[in-house]
């Protein structure tokens, strides 16, 4: 019988691994440990809890059998729910109000949706081409800005609310409040729940940024019940409005308010790391960035506005967006959970709820599916050499039918953002930045600078 448990990394008793792993960027720790564990799957004791991680190709195809694997709700999503009860993202896959959302909101996330969404995508889009324009030759802070953009983008299409934040200096407190949150969950899943209780001060930090958030989710709620912001199909309408196909109910209240929390999170986080690593990656490969502005100037020649079918018809931009989230995962890991007591590989155990984490960046880059890994390459992307790939070496969007919701939205957004961007500016990194991951639940750039210039002065 050659069945084995999967390898770990000496750890301390009781504590196991825990205080091995730092408090910052666990997951960039998690990928470099993975370098010991060639066969693809380590396990590491966390506070007492068997965490296994995966990201040889041919386990993730296992793993990814959701006849075999669903989603748990363990720490840090646990914790998550806190604020985002039970939305989308952080619903237990046997919770009846997660079936009724993704029926509800299904809908407005088909590609017809993209479409009615594109003019308030535009009008944000704009809005930070405007400020980049005042800046001329000044260094700008490249993440915050995606991070207005996506939040604005979100919370319009969304919800038909405003956070007008490019016409402020300061980002929006909601999102410091976020920030702050997504940390301690992140922190209280990686410790004993006694040091969490001792930690006070961190606790009542907690409930405020928890309460900032859900009056904010309020207010948006409220302006629409007195009938102010648009749209009655965005995904507020559909919330407060559209029946369950298959029970005929209503979502209750509570549930809309986690809804639109959940949105408001997910839908702008992931896109703002997207594009701030996208432009990291273009400013490291120039002739990419050659091949971008060529594609720009041919569909979007002058100043030409942007419509929904040119941005779906561009090649080298959604490329870039693409090998942008095989290198740079903006969720770099995500779990799953056996169904039943279960071997993979033929030869790993793993006991039914066991943590099955799969690690993006590792999988991503396994020289298995990937030749040159680490090359930034956006013709992996073409046609023909898509149809080569492993089946299950890709996963930025997650799997199955817990996969991202948001995805067509996402790329949409990032399209048009890009486009319009590379359609006006140019950058040069005169700090020669070093990138600097943080990791929040997802990962960003952090202190991304560049100085931007209009291309018409410069060129
Ligand atoms: C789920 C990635 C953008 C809403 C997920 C998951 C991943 C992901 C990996 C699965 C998480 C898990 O298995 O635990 C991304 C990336 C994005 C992006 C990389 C951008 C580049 C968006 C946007 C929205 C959104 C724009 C909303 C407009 C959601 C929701 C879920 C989800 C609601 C939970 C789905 C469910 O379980 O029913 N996303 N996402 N995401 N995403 Fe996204």
């Amino acid at each position: 019988n050659d069945l084995r448990p999967a390898r770990s990394p000496r750890g301390i008793p009781i504590l196991g691994h825990a205080p091995q792993i730092p408090d910052t960027n666990p997951v960039a720790y998690f990928g470099e440990l993975s370098k010991q564990f060639p066969e693809g799957i380590f396990s590491v004791d966390i506070a007492g809890q068997e965490n296994v991680f995966v990201f040889d190709p041919d386990l993730i195809t296992e793993v990814c059998d959701e006849t075999r694997f669903g989603k748990p709700i363990f720490p840090p999503l646990s914790h998550v729910r806190d604020y985002a009860g039970a939305g989308l993202f952080t619903a237990a896959d046997d919770e009846e109000v997660w079936g009724m959302a993704h029926r509800i909101l299904m809908p407005a996330f088909s590609q017809r949706a993209m479409k009615g969404y594109f003019g308030q995508m535009l009008e944000i889009a704009q809005n930070l081409v405007g400020k980049w324009e005042r800046r001329q030759g000044q260094p700008v802070r490249i993440t915050d800005d995606y991070t207005r953009l996506t939040l604005d983008t979100i919370a319009l299409s969304g919800f038909g609310y405003r956070f007008d934040s490019f016409s402020k200096e300061e980002l929006h407190p909601f999102l410091y409040a976020l920030l702050e949150a997504l940390i301690e969950s992140m922190r209280r899943s990686q410790e004993l729940p006694m040091m969490t209780t001792q930690r006070k001060d961190d606790a009542n930090q907690y409930h405020q940024n928890i309460q900032l958030m859900q009056e904010l989710v309020e207010s948006v709620i409220k302006e629409r019940r007195q009938g102010r912001g648009s749209g009655e199909d965005d995904l507020l309408g559909l919330m407060l409005q559209a029946t369950d196909p298959e029970t005929g109910k209503l979502l209750d209240d509570d549930n809309v308010r986690d809804q639109v929390l959940t949105f408001l999170i997910a839908g702008h986080e992931t896109t703002s790391g997207l594009l701030s690593f996208a432009t990291y990656s273009l400013m490291r490969n120039p002739h990419v960035l050659a091949q971008a502005y060529a594609e720009v100037d041919r569909m979007l020649p002058g100043d030409t506005v942007p419509d929904y079918d040119t941005i779906m018809k561009l090649d080298v931009i959604p490329r870039i967006l693409e090998e942008t989230l095989r290198l740079w995962a903006p969720i770099p890991q995500i779990m799953k959970a056996p169904l039943a007591d279960t071997v993979i590989g033929g030869q790993y155990e793993l006991t039914q709820g066991t943590k099955t984490n799969l690690l993006m960046g590792p999988l991503h880059t396994h020289p298995k599916a990937w030749d040159r890994p680490d090359e930034f390459d956006i013709d992996r992307w073409l046609p023909e050499n898509r149809a080569q790939h492993h089946p299950h070496a890709y996963k930025p969007f997650g799997n199955g039918r817990r996969a991202c919701i948001g995805r067509q939205f996402a790329l949409t957004e990032a399209r048009l953002a890009l486009a319009l961007v590379l359609q006006k500016f140019k950058f040069s990194d005169t700090t020669d930045y070093k990138m600097d991951v943080r990791e929040a639940l997802t990962r960003k750039p952090g202190d991304f600078e560049l100085v931007v210039r209009t291309r018409k002065e410069h060129e």
